[in-house]
């Protein structure tokens, strides 16, 4: 494991196997007196699915707009594909495709008109660049509304339209800003499938998104940014178990909470927590709490200490 993969989180998840594709160290930026990133230390392996959380304002645009060389951080470095981003600006972009909050399309002109466009300036011939457009609208539904002007376009499909528009060269590296941003749950879905689709064929994705239901989908690791930094790194379930236990939760009619035992999970160890229960308890309501992102996120992003869930009351 590289020195810069270690956060004052002391997680133990290793490092993917391979050269990383994406590394960010000792990475500080700030808007007058305001520090934004106070060092930031991050390595995405080659092929991962890394989602980036945090609370609005804490920092996931400014991390990309460095990532993507839009940025120029006050210290550190960065490297995407192995490629530095402040020292070689114009190599480190031929390795990276990005999405962004605001959608980078030309509104008066139509689905495909935007696809051939890009795809002509990235320099397909013209009978290449009418192949992409027809494959790229095809494996993102977008062939129904092939001729529709973009500003007639809903914004599930602008959303596919901008991660289309990044697909037209291929990249190892997918970075996209709040993918699925007010989108429906089918059009969110689908694209967590063309998501999914891209990371097992081999590409990198490092995504922010407020959806937490969507980096417990779709990534591998998630990393949690408060106050400046990594507050926290590991795997949904990694982050998860370090937010507290599985427990079993009585409540009272009035859903008054009773008890709150921790527990393994297992049939056998929720037996036994039943048996243990006051006898008195034997009306009441019972249910098995697992930690979630949501705990994770509000634990994580508070200035408090994370603390395990509470023991036993009552
Ligand atoms: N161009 C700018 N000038 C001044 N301050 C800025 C600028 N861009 C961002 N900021 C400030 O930097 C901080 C981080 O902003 P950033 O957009 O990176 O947050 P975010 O995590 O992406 O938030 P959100 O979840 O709302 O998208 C915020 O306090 C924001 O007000
Ligand atoms: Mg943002």
């Amino acid at each position: 494991m590289d020195s810069t993969m270690r956060t004052e989180t002391n997680c133990e998840t290793p490092t993917p196997p391979g050269p990383p594709a994406i590394e960010f160290t000792g990475v500080s930026a700030g808007f007058g007196r305001k520090p934004v990133l106070r060092g930031l230390d991050l390595m995405v392996g080659k092929g991962e699915v890394f989602a980036l959380l945090g609370a609005n304002g804490a920092g996931k645009t400014t991390t990309i707009n460095i990532l993507t060389t839009l940025l120029r951080p006050d210290s550190g470095r960065v490297r995407v594909s192995g490629v530095d981003v402040l020292e070689h600006p114009d190599e480190a972009r031929r390795c990276f495709a990005v999405t962004g909050q605001s959608a980078a399309v030309d509104h008066c002109l139509s689905t495909a008109e935007n696809l051939m466009l890009l795809a002509r300036l990235s320099g397909l011939s013209r009978r290449e660049a009418k192949a992409r457009t027809v494959q790229l609208a095809e494996r993102l539904s977008l062939g129904s509304f092939i001729d529709a002007r973009v500003g007639t376009l809903s914004g599930g499909m602008r959303r596919r339209l901008d991660l289309a528009l990044s697909l037209v060269v291929p990249v190892d590296v997918l970075i996209l800003d709040e993918p699925t941003t007010g989108l429906d749950t089918r059009s969110r879905r689908e694209l967590w499938a063309e998501v999914s689709q891209l990371s097992s064929e081999g590409t990198t994705v490092f995504l922010t998104t407020q959806y937490l239901e969507e980096a417990d989908a779709l990534a591998d690791r998630i990393g949690l940014l408060h106050d400046g930094r990594l507050a926290g790194l590991g795997t949904p379930h990694e982050l998860k178990a370090r937010v507290g236990e599985d427990t079993v939760a009585v409540r009272d009619r009035d859903g008054n909470a009773l008890a709150e035992v921790p527990t393994d999970g297992t049939v056998r160890g929720i037996s036994a927590v039943l048996g243990s229960l006051d006898p008195d308890y034997a009306e009441a309501a019972v249910t098995l709490h697992r930690p979630s992102l949501d705990d994770v996120f509000l634990s994580f992003t508070s200035n408090d200490e994370v603390r395990p869930r509470q023991k036993p009351v009552g």
